[in-house]
């Protein structure tokens, strides 16, 4: 449509180098419709080298069988469903897994409060719908519906937060792989639409959401759940965020800004052990925070400390950069979160060696 640069592209899009040489040595077995063997699959989610030196990257930073068990659910007749607290690359690891399996990530159902069920199922071009009556051409294919008709995968985001009685929808669909669309029968023949193979789906769950609407025992046995932890080390954690912001810089055009390890670390330290109230040694307990501290809050902390860092300060990134990031994702609730904070602050931050420029930071933001 346009030959502008675009802000997001799309992961298939994104790679479309990576995926192509995958596709090039990928001699293994492809389930049906799918563009890749799960075993390439696998690989381009965790990355690596290919025999031909194309590098893959790490999309997927944690435990390969996890991805692996995702995978083979996909080739399977379960649907999938990625659990888990925020910022766990649950929406990340769904739109790669079918950029790889299916060549398209882009066929998609945002779930909300009001998400209704013709967004799973088909709604109707009312102007058709009147001129001709309820006709194959007047009827507006969901995500699902699509995906079903091309042997694709369709991903569901945020399955739990639409109404129980919607989710439900997606029922039939999932045991009976077909959609029936009674507005189409005929006095003889039902319509429906029957899923080609290839068709699977994914779904994302957080599991600390507000209002969150229990899924049915029915529907929950239609999917295998994998959940994504929280990263186990520091060294992982701090690995994700410094790949992520490199690549988030450079789709943002953000200068470069040189030794954002520190920060970086610093940023990971203070989240961590806050997330789990005790500090990295184990010797002081402390309060948590209402908030939740994600690998996802840490990346934006450090993407806007080297936007301030770039265009405002000298180039480095520094702990003042950071400070205020920092402070805004603990103190979500005034109140409550305001007393941990205060608490880290002088009990933990004030007396380490070598967070100076942190501590003064922070208490500049008072
Ligand atoms: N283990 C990980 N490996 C790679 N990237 C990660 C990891 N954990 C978090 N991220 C990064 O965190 C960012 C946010 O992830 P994402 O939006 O997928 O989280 P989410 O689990 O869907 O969260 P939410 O529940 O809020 O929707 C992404 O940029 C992703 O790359
Ligand atoms: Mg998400």
């Amino acid at each position: 449509m346009t030959d502008h640069p675009i802000l997001r592209p799309h992961a298939e899009d994104a790679s479309a180098v990576e995926l192509a040489a995958l596709a090039a040595v990928d001699d293994r077995p492809r389930p049906p419709n799918w563009k890749l063997s799960p075993w390439a699959v696998v690989s381009y989610l965790m990355g690596g080298q290919l025999a031909d030196g194309t590098v893959i990257a790490p999309k997927y930073v944690g435990q390969r069988r996890l991805v692996e068990i995702a995978v083979a659910t996909l080739a399977t007749d379960r649907a999938l469903l990625l659990l888990g607290v925020p910022g766990t690359a649950k929406t990340w690891v769904s739109e790669h897994l079918a950029a790889a399996i299916s060549g398209s990530s882009t066929l998609l159902v945002q779930g909300t409060a009001g998400t209704t069920e013709e967004s799973l199922r088909y709604g109707w071009n009312y102007a058709r719908l009147l001129a001709e009556g309820p006709t194959e051409a007047a009827l507006v294919p969901s995500p699902v519906y699509r995906a079903m008709r091309a042997g694709r995968l369709v991903r569901v985001e945020e399955l739990t937060r639409m109404p129980s009685e919607v989710q439900d929808a997606l029922v039939t669909v999932l045991s009976e792989k077909v959609l029936p669309v009674p507005e189409l029968d005929t006095p003889t023949r039902s319509a429906e639409v029957a899923a080609v193979p290839g068709f699977n789906l994914i779904a994302t769950a957080n599991v600390r959401d507000r209002g969150v609407n229990e899924m049915s025992s029915a529907l929950r046995r239609r999917f295998n759940t994998v959940v994504l932890p929280l990263p186990a080390t520091a060294e992982e954690e701090m690995a994700i965020v410094s790949q992520r912001v490199g690549e988030l810089g450079r789709a943002l055009s953000l200068p470069e800004v040189p030794d954002a390890a520190t920060e970086i670390a610093r940023v990971v330290t203070v989240f961590r052990e806050l997330r789990s109230g005790q500090t990295t040694d184990g010797r002081t307990s402390l309060k948590t925070p209402s908030g939740t501290l994600s690998t996802a809050e840490a990346i934006s902390v450090i993407t806007n400390g080297i936007a301030l860092a770039a265009h405002f300060g000298d180039g480095h990134l520094r702990a003042d950069d950071v400070a205020g990031g920092i402070v805004g994702a603990v103190v979500r609730d005034p109140g409550t979160d305001t007393v941990a904070w205060r608490e880290y602050l002088e009990g933990v931050v004030r007396d380490r060696d070598g967070w100076d420029d942190f501590y003064a930071a922070c208490r500049q933001l008072d």
